[in-house]
């Protein structure tokens, strides 16, 4: 039998592009399955019993990947202490509980005025927001930024952050159980930036803080409430822009929820 000839470069980075592999870790490959074949690593010694500060996440760097209940309970523990969004940042850049974080270049965190009085809340990074370390700075962030330009807003008076601050592997829907260890930090996010008005980018987002299980086309342009334990906030679901920009017929509807968000930002 004639053997296959072997896969050409460009047949490969083909592949891998297909998988979602489109840019590089680490200068130099790391051959994991060598790895496998490496002796395990010796066990720790018991560690001596040390206070630990209030806000430290349980799963830190150094720590060996967690069970997903710890990874839930380790963020949950970590995100209700954080007293400041700058401290809340700390903890998550610490936090080792989300494989995303390994495969993600950078925490993309918020972006905008902390101070302002309208949040949104889109799914999670991709490529360009890995790479800038900011939110919605690709194509949809530029739709986004004229969407709220017509109403009268930009990132001085309106704040911007995901659900998920990692950037899945060739953007990829996040996992269930990735979503519920960054819910804690989320959660949090909102309640320090406490703003008027919540506004949810898409099905994802709007599912996932909403605990609701409709769909977005009809969730879309509702008021919610948003309990954050210390106030109940207005949350208004609306389409995520990249959906607008694949289905540029909904942007009459995405404009009848910005008039809505208008008129409730300037009537509270
Ligand atoms: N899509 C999102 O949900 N968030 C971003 O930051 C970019 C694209």
């Amino acid at each position: 039998m004639i053997p296959e000839p072997a896969p050409t470069v460009r047949e490969l980075l083909a592949f891998y592009l297909e998988a979602g592999v489109d840019c590089a870790l680490a200068e130099e490959p790391v051959d994991r399955l060598a790895e496998l074949d490496a002796p395990p690593p010796a066990p720790r010694a018991a560690p001596i019993e040390a206070p630990r500060p209030i806000a430290a996440p349980a799963v830190m760097r150094g720590d060996a990947a967690p069970a997903p209940d710890v990874a839930i309970a380790s963020a949950r523990e970590a995100a209700r202490t954080a007293p400041t969004l700058e401290a809340l940042r700390e903890l998550m850049q610490n936090f080792e509980g989300c494989a995303l974080k390994h495969t993600a270049t950078r925490l993309v965190f918020a972006d905008g005025n902390p101070q302002a009085r309208i949040m949104f809340v889109g799914e999670a990074p991709g490529r360009d927001e890995d790479i800038e370390g900011l939110p919605f700075v690709g194509r949809s962030g530029k739709l986004l930024d004229l969407m709220i330009g017509a109403i009268g807003l930009n990132r001085s008076t309106a704040y911007i952050t995901n659900v998920i601050p990692w950037r899945p592997p060739g953007n990829r829907t996040p996992t269930p159980q990735e979503t519920q260890v960054c819910l804690p930090f989320i959660q949090r996010h909102i309640e320090l930036v406490n703003p008027d008005v919540l506004v949810t980018l898409g099905n994802p987002s709007t599912q996932t803080l909403l605990s609701t299980r409709e769909g977005i086309m009809r969730t879309r342009g509702r008021w919610f409430d948003y309990d954050t334990g210390q106030r109940t906030i207005r949350a208004l679901p609306t389409f995520h822009p990249a959906y607008l920009l694949r289905s540029p017929s909904y942007k009459r509807l995405a404009w009848q929820d910005l008039r809505a968000i208008a008129k409730a930002l300037a009537g509270a």
